[in-house]
């Protein structure tokens, strides 16, 4: 399968047409970027990190009945997937307390919760990706009343099988986003990407952060931690 037309750029990826209307070619750059793009940078390595990482979490995310975007990794950055509408919501699911969770409601970050928490973003760059509840949601026509509860069951599922995953691994499974589309016949399948772009991962036994906070907070060695997170991912248990 070839790229053709370029149809989008956005910060972490560019994805082309193909031959195929039916399917996409989604192709990760080293380009990181933070805080709605007013932080920008280079992580050497982290697109063909993120392709594989998130290709081989889809894999296992479909093998146990979460099914997903993806046809086939093409080559080290660039992956075949269906195309979709995106469902304009960052779906987040949190176990432990951090981030912007810890700022909006003055916890510490490392806390856990007895529940994951389940909360909604609006996708919108020009608002900040603001957050919203099921009805915000159902008054701008982001998805229906049925997709709401499928997205939530998916996601909450998600976190179940990436949790085990990550702590075969010992990696603590912070929070993550992840994003939905529809197929051309509504069918709801998850979408974009799973990598240390989207997730908060603390090694167990130190608690150091493993994935983009160490750009988001200038906390130096970014490269070797993508490098250390792929590494144990790809290790066999
Ligand atoms: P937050 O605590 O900043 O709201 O982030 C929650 C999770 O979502 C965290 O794992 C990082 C991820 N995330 C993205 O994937 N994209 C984003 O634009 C933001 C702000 C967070």
């Amino acid at each position: 399968m070839e790229k053709q037309n370029l149809l989008y750029e956005g910060k972490a990826k560019k994805v082309y047409d193909t031959q195929d209307p039916g399917l996409l070619i989604v192709s990760y750059k080293d380009d990181a970027t933070a805080f709605n793009g007013q932080k920008k940078g280079t992580i050497q390595g982290k697109g063909a990190i993120n392709n594989q990482m998130s290709n081989l979490l889809m894999a296992a995310l479909e093998r146990q009945g979460v099914p997903t975007h993806l046809v086939r990794e093409l080559n080290a950055r660039e992956t075949l997937v269906k195309r979709v509408s995106i469902v304009p919501l960052e779906v987040i699911v949190r176990n432990l307390a951090a981030g912007s969770f810890s700022a909006r409601y003055g916890v510490e970050e490392g806390r856990a919760f007895d529940e994951p928490v389940l909360e909604f973003s609006y996708k919108n760059d020009g608002l900040g990706d603001p957050l919203l509840n099921d009805d915000h949601a159902l008054a701008l026509k982001l998805a229906t009343r049925e997709e709401l509860a499928l997205i939530r069951a998916y996601a909450l599922k998600i976190n179940q099988l990436l949790q085990k995953n990550w702590a075969d691994r010992g990696i603590i499974l912070v929070d993550f986003k992840v994003e939905f589309g529809r197929l051309a016949d509504g069918t709801i399948v998850l979408a974009d990407e799973i990598s240390p772009d989207t997730c908060r991962l603390w090694d167990a036994q130190t608690r150091e952060k493993l994935d983009k906070d160490r750009f988001r907070r200038d906390l130096g060695g970014v490269e070797e931690a993508y490098r250390q997170v792929m590494e144990r991912l790809s290790s066999s248990l």
